[in-house]
C-alpha cells in the first residue's frame, strides 16, 4: 500500500543574497507578500493538502520563523484588551499544532541538497513533501497537494514542474520526460542549471517535491554539483529508473519570490486579487501608472 505524505520539509537556510540588505538580520523567508510571510504560504499550502508535520531546516538569524508559528502572548493579550478581534484572529491562526514542527540547522549554507539532508532523521523512512518557501503557488487543490495525490497513484516520487524560456534553463533544475499524460509524465534525466543549448527540455522544477525516503541514500555521499552546493537534483537524478519518478505539469498561479521582480509581482498579483485589498491596489495602480 502507497504511504501517505504527513511530513514536509521547509530548507530555509540559504543566504538570500538577491535581497541584500533586506536579509542581513532578517530571513529572506519572512518577506511580506501583502500580510503574510512567505512561509507562512508555504505551510498553509502544506495544511491544506493534510500535511501537518514541519522539518524547518534553518541557519543563523532564523529565530523570527520560529517565533512566527509561536504563539505570541503579550501581542494577543493586548488585542484582546482593544476588542481587535479580526487581527486576534489572523495572529492566531498563525501557529502550528504543538510538537508538530521540528526546526534543525543547517549550519554552512552547502546547497538545497544538503538542507534537505538535514532533515534525514526527522523524516525517516516514509515519503515526505519539500517545499521551497521563496516560491509561492496559489491554486485549489494546493500544488504540494497534487504532487500528494499523484504520488498515492505512482507509488513514486514526484515534482512539479512548468515551462520557461529556454534562455531561463541555467536558473533551474530541468527534467526530460517521456510519455505525458493528463500532466503527469514518467522522467528520464534530470539536470541542474542547464545551459539553454544543452538542456534536455524546458521543463523547470518549481520547488515542489514529495521525494521517497531513498532520496536519503544519494544525498549521503555529499557530491557536490552546479555552483560548487550539494544539489538535490543531483540526488533524484540518481533515483531515476531505480523507483518510479514523474514530473507533474503544474498549471496554476507561481510567483518566484527569491528574485525581486517575482516579488513584486506576487505582491501587486495577490494584493490586486484579494477581496479585501482589491479595489484600493487597483486604484493605486493606475494612479501611479498615469505618472
Ligand atoms: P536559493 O537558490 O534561492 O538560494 O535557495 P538563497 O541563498 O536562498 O538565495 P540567493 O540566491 O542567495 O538570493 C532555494 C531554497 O533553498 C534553501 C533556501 O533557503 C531557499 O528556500 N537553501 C539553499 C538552503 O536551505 N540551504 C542552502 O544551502 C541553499
Amino acid at each position: 500500500m502507497v504511504q501517505r505524505v504527513r511530513k514536509a520539509v521547509l530548507p530555509v537556510a540559504g543566504l538570500g543574497t538577491r535581497f541584500l540588505p533586506a536579509t542581513k538580520a532578517m530571513p529572506k523567508e519572512m518577506l511580506t507578500v501583502v500580510d503574510r510571510p512567505l512561509i507562512q504560504y508555504a505551510v498553509e499550502e502544506c495544511l491544506q493538502a493534510g500535511i501537518e508535520e514541519f522539518v524547518f531546516v534553518s541557519g543563523r538569524n532564523k529565530g523570527a520563523l520560529e517565533d512566527h508559528f509561536d504563539h505570541a502572548y503579550e501581542l494577543e493579550t493586548t488585542l484582546e484588551q482593544r476588542k481587535k478581534a479580526p487581527e486576534l484572529k489572523e495572529t492566531q491562526a498563525a501557529t502550528i499544532k504543538p510538537g508538530n514542527a521540528i526546526f534543525t540547522r543547517q549550519q554552512k549554507p552547502l546547497g538545497l541538497g544538503h538542507a534537505v539532508w538535514c532533515a534525514r532523521h526527522w523524516i525517516g523512512r516514509e515519503p515526505f513533501a519539500v517545499l521551497l518557501p521563496d516560491e509561492l503557488t496559489l491554486d485549489t487543490p494546493s500544488c504540494i497537494g497534487q504532487l500528494a495525490a499523484a504520488h498515492e497513484k505512482t507509488g513514486g516520487s514526484v515534482v512539479a514542474v512548468m515551462d520557461v524560456p529556454r534562455e531561463q534553463t541555467k536558473s533551474y533544475g530541468i527534467a526530460a520526460v517521456k510519455g505525458e499524460k493528463d500532466g503527469l509524465a514518467e522522467i528520464t534525466g534530470m539536470v541542474e542549471k542547464p545551459k539553454p543549448e544543452e538542456a534536455p527540455s524546458t521543463l523547470a522544477l518549481i520547488g515542489r517535491y514529495v521525494l521517497l525516503p531513498e532520496v536519503f541514500d544519494h544525498l549521503d555521499r555529499h557530491e557536490t554539483g552546479a555552483g560548487g552546493e550539494i544539489q538535490l537534483t543531483d540526488a533524484m537524478a540518481r533515483m531515476i529508473g531505480n523507483t518510479p519518478f514523474h514530473a507533474l505539469r503544474y498549471a496554476g498561479r507561481r510567483y518566484d519570490c527569491g528574485s525581486r521582480l517575482g516579488f513584486l509581482e506576487a505582491n501587486v498579483a495577490i494584493s490586486l486579487d484579494r477581496q479585501d485589498t482589491k479595489a484600493e491596489s487597483r486604484a493605486l495602480i493606475e494612479r501611479l501608472m498615469k505618472g
